[in-house]
């Protein structure tokens, strides 16, 4: 049996409702308090002054945390990291004035498909210690840069090797040797690419949007993941309005990502929904769009996350301490908001109640802040705030 004590916590954030000093906060802050983690599994939370006796076996490490801040480990809930080459000279253009394209996912198609595994299965190591340096514990990836059935299921099986939460995305975009027959991608997505992927993957999603799939193709090629027993989720409203996401109430999926278009009626159908909606900001920045208004849905009811979309067309960034700032700075939403989105709203977006919070039995994922406050994540932007980083009680970063 294995002891970690980390003690002294200036600020600790439980995401447990009625665990905290204010019964009401859902992000359950207790202010100087200590976590007990055995075996990689939280043993107990609370004040440190009321630290059970029993936990204080003489072999447990413990680390004092000088009135740092602890938050759970982030749960990016939406990237798309299996991928070769960059698209820099995109971003460089759109900040010269042109608009975002999706189809601009056709070039990195291309690199993906004459990459070798070893060099799709380095780059995508490297984005994990990327994340792991920045505090993500726990993070999806989705195919849908090779858009043939041997390579989704090569790009799935190699995200395999790296999370759980794999994502088949073969609906990302139609790719240039089916521009002219859509609907024969579309069987062979719903047909034997779904079942080629199918060993490797949680989940399905389409990019439904002008210029990549219709609601009417999206319901489709969901219904055929559901039927093939994966869950849900939906990339939709990002680039304009359309009706993406009420496809996505209606079809009662798990998480809506992007959103950034929403009429009073998709608020209001997504409100009535289970649906998380996730939000996506790095995409706002770098294609310079407007930002999803985050105040409007959470007034409404609506259960929000914060992820990253890191991939190298829209959002070509891991950090979840930067997608907090601009959903803070911009977005409407309060600090306690941003991070509870970032970590237990990742976590519901992923159907995941073992990652996200700090309580007896979850799994001992922590970032300790080089800051007194996860307030600092906001107010002090761009600055690396994160000291030390457990996944399951080790130290991984
Ligand atoms: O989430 N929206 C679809 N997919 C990505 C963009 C991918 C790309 O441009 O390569 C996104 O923004
Ligand atoms: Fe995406």
């Amino acid at each position: 049996m294995s002891t970690l004590i980390l003690t002294n916590i200036g600020e600790l954030t439980t995401n447990v409702e009625g665990l905290g000093d204010d019964p009401a906060d859902p992000t359950g802050l207790i202010r100087g308090a200590a976590v007990a983690i055995v075996d990689g599994r939280v043993a107990w939370v609370g004040r440190a002054a009321d630290r059970p006796r029993s936990l204080a076996d003489v072999s447990a490490v413990v680390v004092d945390a000088e009135g740092r801040a602890v938050i759970p480990g982030f749960v990016d809930s939406h990237t798309h990291l299996v991928f070769a080459g960059d698209r820099a000279d995109e971003f460089a253009a759109r900040m010269a004035g042109h608009p975002y394209v999706a189809g601009g996912i056709r070039r990195t198609v291309a690199a993906t498909r004459a990459a070798s595994d070893d060099e799709l299965r380095a780059r995508l190591r490297g984005f994990v210690d990327e994340m792991h340096r920045q505090g993500t514990t726990t993070f999806e990836v989705k195919t849908g840069y090779d858009l043939t059935v041997d390579g989704e299921a090569r790009l799935a099986r190699l995200a395999r090797e790296v999370t759980d939460e794999v994502t088949f995305l073969g609906a990302h975009v139609v790719p240039d040797e089916f521009a002219g027959d859509r609907d024969a991608y579309i069987d062979l997505v719903c047909g034997p690419m779904l079942d080629a992927v199918l060993p490797f993957a949680r989940w399905i999603d389409v990019f439904c949007e002008r210029g990549a799939f219709t609601p009417a193709e999206s319901r489709r090629i969901l219904l055929a993941g559901i039927g093939a027993g994966l869950l849900p989720r939906l990339h939709a409203n990002q680039l304009g309005h359309g009706r993406g996401a009420r496809l996505a109430a209606e079809l009662d999926v798990i998480s809506v990502d992007h959103c950034t278009y929403l009429d009073e009626e998709d608020v209001r159908l997504l409100a009535a929904s289970d649906v998380v909606v996730t939000l996506l900001p790095g995409v706002e920045f770098s294609t310079r769009q407007p930002y999803p208004d985050a105040r409007r849905l959470i007034d409404a009811g609506v259960s929000v996350a914060l992820a990253s979309d890191c991939n190298p067309g829209t959002s070509f960034t891991s950090s979840m301490p930067l997608m907090i700032a601009l959903a803070v700075r911009e977005m409407g939403m309060t600090v306690a908001e941003a991070v509870w989105a970032a970590t237990a709203g990742g976590a519901r977006a992923l159907r995941r109640s073992d990652v996200g919070s700090l309580t007896l039995g979850t799994r001992a994922d922590l970032v300790l802040l080089d800051a007194p406050t996860r307030t600092h994540l906001a107010y002090r932007p761009g600055v690396p705030l994160v000291r030390a980083v457990y996944r399951g009680g080790e130290l991984i970063a």
